[in-house]
């Protein structure tokens, strides 16, 4: 079992060896599968008409915008994961989450705003970068409030999009999505909306405002699918979405009663006196 840090708590052993291991893959020749930009391209070939449905040769598959999400970015975070284990041969090497439903963990990582590190992706938006707070339910105008404001309506936002939004499967998972289905954006859970969605577009470019004059125009890196995952906080990013499925199910689970749950009585925190029973000698 290995445990996936908070990208603001790590250690500095922890960052080097995170370090070592992205220079690694980004070093990795351009044709091997398990090189950065290989990976990269396989996020993009899931959500930009990349692959055609199996027996639906017309239909685009996509993993975003219906219950897919959960799943395929698990996945897809857990072989990359293991490619930078395996890169410093460190089986138990763990992402960091990007904690940013905690008020510490609502800025961008600062490991990944070292401009000398493999970690940096220069195609961020940088009027967000430290120590700019973060808007979880960002729309792209930056909000005009105070610190405690933000960080009270962020905390507001994620209970929302956990708990009071979040009641069903299909609310939080988003709708189903079968082969054959020609709508490929069905319709998303509460957490890929916001703030999956919002952070990915919180953290990208946009064009003009830094007086940069090569900026991307579409809100690369972070903020559209097809370059999304080009920057390394995008793996951070997903770290702490999956960790929502996570605390999601663990909510749920609380909810419900099952009749196993009824098996033991102590269990539900109450015994009986014990005092004699005497038919247990009165045989008829
Ligand atoms: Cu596949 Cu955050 O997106």
């Amino acid at each position: 079992m290995s445990t996936r840090p908070a990208a603001h708590l790590v250690s500095s052993e922890y960052l080097a060896k995170y370090q070592k291991a992205t220079e690694l893959m980004k070093a990795l020749p351009a044709d091997d599968p398990r090189n950065f930009t290989q990976q990269a391209n396989v996020h993009c070939a899931y959500c930009n008409g990349g692959y055609n449905q199996v027996d639906f040769p017309k239909i685009d598959y996509q993993v975003h915008f219906s219950w897919l999400f959960f799943p395929f970015h698990r996945m897809y975070l857990y072989f990359y994961e293991k490619i930078l284990g395996s890169l410093i041969k460190d089986p138990n090497f763990a992402l960091p989450f990007w904690n940013w439903d905690h008020p510490n963990g609502m800025y961008l990582p600062q490991i990944f705003n070292d401009v000398n590190s493999l970690l940096y992706d220069k195609y961020r938006n940088c009027q967000h970068l430290p120590p700019t707070l973060m808007d979880l339910d960002y729309s792209g105008n930056d909000p005009t409030t105070t610190t405690e404001e933000q960080i009270a309506s962020n905390l507001t936002i994620m209970h929302k999009q956990m708990v009071s939004s979040a009641g069903s499967p299909k609310l939080f998972y988003g709708d189903p999505y079968v082969a054959g289905d020609e709508d490929t954006t069905k319709g998303a859970g509460t957490i890929e909306n916001i703030p999956h969605n919002s952070v990915h577009r919180w953290t990208g470019t946009k064009k003009g405002i830094c007086g940069i004059t090569d900026d991307p125009p579409y809100g690369e890196d972070m903020g559209i699918l097809y370059s999304a995952s080009r920057d390394p906080i995008f793996y951070a990013h997903h770290a702490n979405v999956d960790r929502m499925w996570t605390i999601w199910k663990n909510l749920e689970a609380k909810k419900k009663r099952s009749t196993g749950d009824a098996l033991e009585n102590k269990k539900l925190g109450y015994q009986y006196q014990d005092v004699e029973i005497p038919w247990l000698q009165s045989r008829p």
